[in-house]
């Protein structure tokens, strides 16, 4: 079964940079580069494969986000619209990070649903472990030498199947930054930065990296978790978790991995803290101040496609009568979220400057409120309180997140009919007397 090629496949999609992203030019110079002697199409092992010795890994793997990159119905109707409306090198470009294995055998050229087996696996095991080095930050900046030698943290591993070599690439954000940070290939817009806002953050200086909080069992930062890596393997101190997950509790819903979807719930309600304070006085203007905090979160929150994120504050004030006297940040029947609502999240523009969700389209961003690494955000509250209204008044002030709004599923989903699930992230009541 071994068989080795020597050849480095250098895929930098880097280069995208001179051409446009928003019209429909077509060129030869965007597929990816090969280095001379490799084949056009490279070989990488299906993940079952993988699986048939490293079996715990592969469970891990199966229900998280990094399988079902490319057919996520949400990333997949994005793409394709991508497509129609900007040109297939721009698909392409979004299928350099979604389904890097599918760009270069060149398998996800028309519609996503015809894309070959391997493509539909996203970013897999002999995908990651036979990267080579980084070119850079963001936008597929990887090198992939597909072969026999799988990389990985180890100095001292042996394998029946494939050969071994350590990577301290693997070890370090560096790694996760080749793909967790997006930006605009013609006018270099920062469209995702997580790796960038990570790199700024106090975590970046004290060397926590992304693995140790999104490869470790539970939220938080490096938890103990010795075991083995293969079946067949020696006992380890510290094996490093494949569940790999962020906040996306609606897709992995949405395909049944009920697992993930937990602990996708878990890392929100550990990512955020608030606290209430407020003083309302029958038929006077009110105050009521809202804090909140990013405890837990190694990179601003939300991160990510945050034009898409919705985290906000519901704010509720009930009198002695049970009465509601105010309320921001509700959500209707139809998921409708409260236009007036203190939401975190950032608005890109299109060259009009108009909002838009659609990437491949922004030239600026028009707003970004979100709450950095270990800082806190005060909302402050002006409440006029009706003279009927009777002491004691009840505070609730809940941080909610969803993935997207209603309408942004509606619009691209409406086929599947699923309400986006509402997560409550934390939660903080004052009584006034
Ligand atoms: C998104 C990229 C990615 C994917 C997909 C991925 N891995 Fe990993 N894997 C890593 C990284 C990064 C590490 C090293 C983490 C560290 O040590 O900081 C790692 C570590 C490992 C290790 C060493 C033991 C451990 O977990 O610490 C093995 C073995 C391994 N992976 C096998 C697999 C297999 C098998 C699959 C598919 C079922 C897979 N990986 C999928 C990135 C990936
Ligand atoms: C026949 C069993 C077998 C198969 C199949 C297998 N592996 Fe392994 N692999 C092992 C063993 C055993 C180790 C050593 C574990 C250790 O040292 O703790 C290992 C180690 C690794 C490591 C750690 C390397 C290092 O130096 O850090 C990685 C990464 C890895 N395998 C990835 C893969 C990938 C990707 C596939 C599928 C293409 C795969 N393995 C298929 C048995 C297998
Ligand atoms: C080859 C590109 C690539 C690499 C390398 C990569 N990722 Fe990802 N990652 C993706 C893509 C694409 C998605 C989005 C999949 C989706 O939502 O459909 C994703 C999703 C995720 C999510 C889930 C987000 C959510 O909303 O729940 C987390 C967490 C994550 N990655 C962390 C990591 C970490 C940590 C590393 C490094 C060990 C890493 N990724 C390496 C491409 C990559
Ligand atoms: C200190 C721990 C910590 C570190 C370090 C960290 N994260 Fe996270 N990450 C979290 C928590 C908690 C969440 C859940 C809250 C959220 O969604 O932002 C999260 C969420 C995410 C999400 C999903 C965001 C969303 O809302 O869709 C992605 C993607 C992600 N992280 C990637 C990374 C990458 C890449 C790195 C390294 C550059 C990294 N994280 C470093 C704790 C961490
Ligand atoms: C440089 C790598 C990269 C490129 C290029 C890229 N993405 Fe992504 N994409 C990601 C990562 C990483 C995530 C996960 C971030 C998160 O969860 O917040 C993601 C998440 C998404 C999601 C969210 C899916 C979900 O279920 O919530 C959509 C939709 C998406 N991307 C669309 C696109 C489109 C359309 C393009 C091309 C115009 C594109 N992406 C290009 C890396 C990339």
């Amino acid at each position: 079964m071994k068989f080795i090629k020597k050849s480095v496949l250098i895929f930098s999609l880097l280069l995208l940079v001179f051409f446009s992203f928003s019209c429909a030019k077509k060129t030869e110079e965007t597929k990816s580069k090969v280095a001379e002697g490799t084949k056009e199409k490279p070989d990488f092992d299906e993940p079952k494969i993988c699986g048939g010795c490293h079996s715990e890994l592969f469970s891990q793997w199966e229900g998280d986000m990094h399988h079902v990159s490319l057919i996520d119905p949400l990333y997949a109707a994005e793409a394709e619209l991508a497509g129609k409306e900007a040109g297939e090198e721009v698909k392409q470009f979004c299928h350099s990070c979604h389904s890097p294995v599918g760009v270069m055998r060149k398998e996800v050229s028309g519609k996503i649903k015809n894309a070959s087996t391997i493509a539909k696996e996203g970013v897999f095991c002999d995908f990651c472990h036979t990267v080579k080095e980084s070119k850079g930050t963001g936008n597929a900046s990887y090198v992939s030498e597909p072969g026999n030698t799988k990389r990985g943290p180890f100095k001292d591993s042996f394998s029946p199947y494939h050969d071994t070599a350590f990577s301290e690439l693997h070890t370090k954000a560096e790694f996760c930054g080749m793909c967790h940070d997006v930006f605009h290939p013609a006018n270099k817009l920062p469209i995702e930065q997580t790796y960038t806002e990570w790199k700024n953050s106090p975590y970046s200086k004290a060397g926590i990296q992304c693995q140790d909080c999104h490869m470790t069992p539970g939220p938080g930062v490096t938890k103990p978790n010795p075991g083995k890596a293969a079946t067949t393997g020696p006992d380890r101190p510290m094996i490093y978790t494949h569940y790999v997950v962020g906040g996306n509790v609606m897709m992995t819903n949405f395909f049944g991995y009920k697992e993930h979807a937990k602990l996708a719930e878990e890392r929100l309600k550990a990512a955020a803290s608030i606290s209430v304070k407020a003083n309302l006085t029958p038929g006077k203007s009110g105050r009521v101040d809202v804090k909140v905090t990013n405890k837990g979160a190694g990179h601003y929150l939300p991160t990510g496609l945050t034009e898409t994120r919705q985290m906000w504050i519901h704010l509720t004030i009930v009198d002695a009568k049970g009465k509601t006297v105010y309320e921001s940040g509700w959500t209707d029947k139809e998921g409708r979220l409260d236009p007036d609502a203190t939401l975190f999240n950032t608005v890109l523009g299109d060259k009009d400057g108009k909002p838009t969700i659609k990437v491949w389209e922004a030239t600026k961003i028009i707003s970004d409120n979100r709450i950095p690494p270990q800082k806190s955000h005060l909302e402050t509250y002006s409440i006029p309180i009706p003279a009927g209204a009777k002491k004691p008044f009840k505070v609730v002030a809940i941080l909610k997140y969803r993935s997207a709004s209603q309408e942004v599923i509606n619009e691209f989903l409406g086929k599947y009919k699923f309400t986006v699930p509402i997560i409550e992230m934390a939660k903080a009541i004052a009584i006034v007397k």
